[in-house]
């Protein structure tokens, strides 16, 4: 019984599976997760404690780029295991005081939840107790509109997220999606994108016979470009 209520503490949501339901107190009322996102991508992701450097500056920097992932369509909730009052007197300490890298007055108006009894937190595998035991780790948690989570990265305590990486990440996910390709390294739109996906049956080469504009390296490695306009038009939320 006890191995069993081990594994279950530290049982983790992975990549392609339904994001586990939840419902919890935010500082924009109550949220029913991810059923309301239904639609949605949404990016999950939990920091360590209000009022702490690290994670002031990461709030700061996605509030400020919020409305870019709005334009992808997606939405952003934060999470950690400290109280709603917490919450509410950080972000306005934020918003009052602090002046960061020349963003100012900057308001968090997407949802942080409070979860003092760590249920979601654990729930998510954001609990890692070799890092810590009373506090979540950076974990982000991209969330496809079906409910999927697509992507998990996981940071420790003293190292603050990229959020130009996560907004990457996004844009890629959803131009694999509507272009059936697959990303190579360090991609961007605008950047040639990988056919056919990794996984899939038949080589590149077979399949795109007589497609001119597609480069092969080698029979499992072929790209074909496709324009940023062509990404932007597909992707971008009209
Ligand atoms: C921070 O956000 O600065 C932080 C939070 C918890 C532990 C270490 C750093």
């Amino acid at each position: 019984m006890e191995n069993i209520q081990e594994i279950k503490a530290v049982s983790m949501p992975r990549i392609g599976e339904k994001a586990p339901a939840f419902k919890a107190v935010t500082t924009q009322g109550e949220i029913n997760f991810p059923q309301q996102y239904s639609g949605n991508w949404v990016i999950l992701f939990s920091h360590p404690a209000d009022f702490t450097p690290v994670c002031t500056s990461e709030f700061m920097t996605f509030a400020s780029m919020e409305d870019q992932f709005a334009k992808y369509n997606c939405k952003l909730v934060g999470l950690s295991v400290d109280g709603l009052y917490s919450h509410i007197a950080w972000l306005r300490t934020i918003k009052e005081k602090i002046e960061y890298k020349g963003m100012k007055n900057v308001e968090v108006t997407f949802p942080l939840i409070e979860d003092i009894t760590m249920e979601v937190a654990t729930k998510y595998g954001m609990i890692q107790p070799g890092e810590s035991s009373t506090k979540a780790v950076r974990a982000v948690f991209v969330i496809d509109p079906k409910g999927i989570i697509r992507t998990i990265i996981y940071y420790p305590l003293s190292l603050g997220r990229n959020f130009d990486e996560l907004l990457r990440v996004v844009i890629a996910l959803q131009t694999a999606d509507e272009f059936s390709i697959a990303t190579p390294a360090d991609w961007r739109p605008g950047d040639d994108v990988i056919v056919p996906p990794a996984g899939s049956c038949g080589t590149a080469k077979d399949r795109m016979e007589g497609k001119e504009d597609m480069k092969c390296y080698d029979w499992f490695f072929c790209t074909k470009p496709i324009s940023k306009e062509a990404v932007m038009e597909k992707i971008l939320k009209k």
